[in-house]
This record gives structure tokens, sequence and C-alpha cells, in this order.
């Protein structure tokens, strides 16, 4: 289905939920994960290389936006991607982000991050670095691991159980020090598990569409 912006989402019928915002897909990750996220988070650093883990990496729109975003900035990007239920190719072919995005090269970057083994690092470009791992969350046992989190979930209104203090916990084990967790949740009951947990909270402004998004970081 069509977003707000032009670009592209899939739809399941089932829960009455989309993989990204009804109101743009490409301007809620613009928003949510590099602007409040990867730019906010690389001019505090200042650093050459970082790590990124995505929580669904889903469609890759993500992943492909990251590599847009990063790809003049002088800065390695080491990106994990983990998914329990990876998105047929079928459905990746109808998606229009590549095209959408207008930067040179993203249909050739796009197609090569979905053709890509999974569970190997495969250098996408010279300074991006993308490994995909099949499993679920509640898997993810690395400790000071990644400098930035997309925690990209389904709702907690329909996957409450991805949103709790036992998930946030292997999220703050994962975050190195001075690390960054974003989301474009905001209800109550998130903050207070990340709070909870150890992590530092923001309330930002939300992407278009929506009041606020949580901004979480080990302090
Ligand atoms: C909101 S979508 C992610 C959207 C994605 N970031 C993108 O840009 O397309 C949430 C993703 O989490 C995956 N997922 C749901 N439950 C999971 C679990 N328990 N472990 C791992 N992946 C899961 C879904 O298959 C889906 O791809």
């Amino acid at each position: 289905m069509k977003t707000g912006d032009g670009s592209t989402t899939i739809h399941i019928p089932e829960w009455n939920e989309q993989y990204h915002s009804k109101h743009g897909a490409i301007q809620e990750a613009n928003h949510v994960f590099i602007k409040m996220g990867l730019n906010e988070f690389l001019e505090q650093e200042n650093l050459k290389e970082i790590s990124i883990l995505e929580i669904g990496f889903g469609t890759g729109l993500n992943a492909l936006v990251t590599w847009a975003a990063s790809k003049d900035k002088g800065v390695k990007i080491n990106y994990n991607g983990v998914e329990a239920y990876p998105v047929a190719v079928e459905e990746v072919s109808q998606l229009n982000f590549a095209n959408e995005i207008a930067t040179v090269n993203a249909v050739t970057v796009f197609e090569k991050m979905h053709e890509t083994a999974w569970e190997d690092f495969h250098e996408i470009t010279e300074d991006f670095i993308l490994k995909k791992q099949q499993k679920f969350f509640h898997e993810i046992e690395e400790h000071h691991a990644y400098d930035l989190i997309y925690f990209d979930a389904f709702g907690a209104r329909v996957q409450p159980e991805l949103w709790t203090v036992e998930i946030f916990e292997k999220m703050y084990k994962a975050t190195k020090q001075n690390g960054v967790l974003v989301t474009y949740a905001a209800k109550g009951s998130v903050r207070r598990a990340m709070l909870e947990v150890g992590y530092k909270v923001e309330r930002l402004q939300g992407p278009p569409g929506k009041r606020e998004m949580l901004r979480a970081t080990k302090v």
C-alpha cells in the first residue's frame, strides 16, 4: 500500500498494522532513525566507525536510508539487522523505496542488501557492512556491542511482549556506553520499561502524524 509521502509499505490485514507509518514510510524512517538517531549520535560522538542494531530488519528501508544518510559523512557503518520472518523477495520487489529516495545507486544498493546471504557480514559499499541475522529478538545476547539501536518492532497493540522490561534489558546490555536507542513509540509503559533497565530517556518530537517518540541513552 502507498503511504502519505508516496512511498510504499506492507499492510498486515489480520493485525490492521503496517510495517511503517501510514503518513509516510520514508518520512518516518528519516525522522525517527536518521534525524533523531544517526545524525544526532554522530554529532555528539564524532566517530569514524559505528555499529547499528536494527530490531526488525523487515523491508530493509531503515538500512537503505542509513546507507543514503551516511555515505558522504566519512563514517563506516556496521549494520546488523535482526529479523525472525524475512520479507519474501516478491514483496520486496513491489516496494518503491529505492526509487523514491532518489539517491544515486540506491536501486543497486537496495537489491544487494536483499540478495546477500543471511548470517554473514557483506560489504554493500566500502563504508556500509551489512549482517542480516534470522533470529528472534529475545535471542539477542550481546554485551556492549552497538552504538545505536533502531527499535522498530510492530506496535505494543499487536506485539506487547516486545515492549517489556525483559526485552529492554537485552537492549541495554547490547548498547555501548553513551550508545543510543531510538524508537517511534512514545507510550508511558515503554518509557517506564526503558527507565527501569537504566536508560536515560527523552521524549522528542515525533514524525508527521505522531506527537512524540522516544530516545534512550546509556549514560
Ligand atoms: C515494524 S516491522 C519492521 C520494519 C523494518 N524496520 C523496515 O524498515 O521495514 C517489525 C519487524 O519485526 C519482525 N518481528 C516480529 N516479531 C519478531 C520477533 N519476536 N523476533 C524477531 N523479529 C520479529 C517482523 O517480521 C517485522 O519485520
